[in-house]
């Protein structure tokens, strides 16, 4: 539309922060993603107990720290006791939990881009969480290094409640993608589909492009699989490891 102005995804985002080498959604991902020759990552927010919003993917603490616990239950003193870092490799021993602020500076301090998801878990509040994220991300990084993504649309209204299409580029998250996608695009002023790339079809994808939306793809990790799909229009793939699709010849941009 006219109002959005236009923005160069790269070809490659990496999940998570560059979650094959380092663990999901830490500093460390981030700064892996970086080192490796990635401008842009995927984290997820969500909030605390207190209302801190963290950069997190689970409901709650057990698969990814040394912790127990739900967030919704948790001070940001107690969920930063817990080890982030040592589940994933004994080199990342330390690693604490990252709040969406810590996120944000380190990004800014490297020059990146963020496609911050907004993770709104079963019972949740969508408002508290995108009037709390939202207005960090817009201080922090400038337009064409944020883009905000959600499975809820809810999250996504009250996100674009707070910044307009010239503001702000929100991205639609489908399991698949519904036939009202056209409509649902143009109520939210979105400026992308998020799809899951084993559900994509091609005559959607390339209607997607056609229409001048941009296409976004998780979690693919391979690349001979997933050659066909530049083809379609496919703007980028999230991938936790977005390294096998530039030693398959795939550039960033
Ligand atoms: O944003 C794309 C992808 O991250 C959505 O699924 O579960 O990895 O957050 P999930
Ligand atoms: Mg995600």
């Amino acid at each position: 539309s006219m109002n959005r102005p236009p923005m160069d995804l790269p070809r490659l985002m990496a999940h998570r922060g560059l979650s094959a080498h380092a663990p999901e959604n830490t500093l460390a991902a981030i700064r892996a993603a970086h080192a490796a020759g990635f401008e842009w990552v995927e984290l997820d927010v969500q909030l605390l107990g207190d209302g801190t919003p963290v950069i997190w993917h689970d409901p709650g603490m057990r698969r990814c720290s040394n912790g127990r616990g739900k967030l919704t239950k948790l001070r940001l003193e107690q969920a930063k006791e817990f080890d982030v870092g040592a589940w994933f490799a004994d080199g990342f021993r330390d690693e604490r939990i990252a709040t969406l602020d810590e996120a944000l500076s380190l990004l800014d301090e490297l020059n990146m881009g963020l496609n911050l998801e907004l993770k709104v878990a079963r019972g949740r509040d969508p408002e508290a969480l995108a009037e709390s994220a939202i207005p960090r991300l817009l201080e922090v990084l400038p337009y064409e290094r944020r883009l905000v993504s959600s499975f809820s649309p809810a999250s996504l209204e009250y996100a674009r409640g707070l910044a307009d299409a010239s503001q702000l580029a929100l991205g639609i998250l489908y399991d698949s993608i519904p036939r009202g996608w056209e409509k649902e695009v143009s109520q939210l002023q979105a400026f992308s589909i998020h799809a899951d790339w084993k559900r994509l079809k091609e005559k959607r994808a390339r209607q997607i492009h056609e229409a001048g939306v941009a296409l976004l793809c998780y979690t693919a990790n391979d690349p001979i699989a997933f050659d066909k799909y530049w083809e379609w229009g496919v703007t980028t793939v999230i991938s936790d490891d977005p390294g096998r699709f530039v030693a398959a010849g795939i550039s960033q941009s």
